[in-house]
């Protein structure tokens, strides 16, 4: 009857009272503790088959439609409940410590020298649009992602059930619905922004000079062109890991491809490893655009940015704004020249 009522498999070699007499000890006594209840002991027997992963026939179809319960499937959980979890939680709080002590020990950046009072136009409005949506879906995204995963440790405990389950399907629902969307602004940031963040020769002398941020080299501001080294690190990682997200993402979100359990598994292990990659990685960001440098966020905030700032962080883009500023003068210049000897003649 159980069978029916869980999923309408039935076993093959269909376990029998008889079965239990060749059981080993652990399971005597378990069968002593059912007593002689004949069905009893028949359904233990029968569940002890399903779970060393024995299958059955159903008039269902589909890949692993006989298996009640997958016996490999303990692998995916020890990985992701014993071994991602704790080491991710260590690694989201070891990454918020290191930020708090680098602004403590080191310092925010500031700016060397006055600022100018001249801005230039750093980012459009379509390009804050597009980061400020990335950063919100991000963020929110991360935390209702955290929330399934810690959630039970943290927050369980100390709230009402049913509190608890209307987080929970919150939570999920947002994850599940949004996620689509991390894709697709994940596109479009690749594209927006992708033919900027190409690796140079000026960028590797930023590294070798640890972006000019920590210790002797603090205040020396390494050359860079619209981003430094550090934002185009920080570019590809969004891409590749935000790109093993959006799939296996995709994957668990759409489970009618005929996924098995071990793809759902392996996508779910995929999607946490890679998650906790990112939310790593922006922390970091989070970091110095908030707190860690004079002058980054009203950039992104304004699209402006103090000549001086731009001189001091993206010299190379400086020079070459200033130097196209320059040409276009010149061109108007002579367009209004060429005019007044025409309206002249
Ligand atoms: C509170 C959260 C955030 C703040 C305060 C922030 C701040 C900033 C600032 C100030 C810049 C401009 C840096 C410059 O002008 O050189 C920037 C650029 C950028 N941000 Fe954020 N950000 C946040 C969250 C995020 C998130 C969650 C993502 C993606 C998941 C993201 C992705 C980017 C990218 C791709 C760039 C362009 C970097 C480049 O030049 O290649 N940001 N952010």
């Amino acid at each position: 009857m159980i069978t029916i009522a869980l999923s309408g498999t039935v076993l093959a070699n269909d376990a029998t009272p008889q079965d239990a007499e060749n059981t080993t000890e652990v399971q005597e006594e378990l069968y002593q503790a059912v007593g002689q209840d004949p069905y009893q002991r028949g359904t233990m027997g029968f569940w002890d088959q399903v779970r060393q992963g024995e299958s059955g026939f159903t008039t269902s179809k589909g890949d692993e439609h006989d298996v009640l319960i997958s016996t490999p499937g303990n692998t995916w959980y020890i990985l992701k409940e014993k071994w991602m979890s704790p080491v991710g939680a260590v690694a989201i709080f070891g990454s918020i410590t290191m930020m708090i002590l680098f602004y403590i020990i080191v310092g925010p950046l500031m700016l060397s020298a006055p600022r100018t009072g001249k801005t230039i136009l750093r980012w459009t409005r379509w390009d804050r649009a597009l980061h400020w949506s990335m950063a919100f879906t991000f963020l929110t995204l991360a935390f209702s992602g955290l929330m399934l995963v810690y959630g039970k440790h943290f927050l369980k405990p100390y709230v009402p059930s049913e509190f608890w389950a209307f987080i929970m399907m919150l939570a999920k629902q947002y994850h599940n619905y949004i996620g689509p969307i991390f894709c697709i602004l994940l596109i479009a940031v690749l594209f927006k922004w992708m033919s900027k963040s190409f690796f140079n020769k000026a960028d590797l002398q930023w590294f070798l000079k640890l972006g000019g941020m920590v210790g002797k080299h603090k205040g020396t501001h390494p050359s860079a062109d619209f981003s430094n080294g550090g934002e185009k690190a920080l570019f590809w990682l969004l891409i590749i890991c935000g790109a093993l997200v959006s799939i296996s993402g995709l994957v668990l979100d759409f489970p009618i491809f005929g996924q098995t359990r071990r793809d759902m598994e392996f996508s779910n292990l995929v999607h946490s490893l890679s998650a906790l990659i990112l939310i790593c990685g922006f922390v970091f960001h989070i970091y110095i655009g908030l707190f860690g440098m004079e002058g980054a966020l009203e950039g992104m905030v304004t699209g402006e940015v103090d000549e001086t700032w731009a001189k001091e962080h993206h010299d190379i883009w400086y020079a070459r704004v200033k130097a196209e500023q320059q040409r276009s003068t010149v061109d108007l210049d002579a367009t209004n020249k060429g005019d007044s000897l025409n309206e002249q003649s």
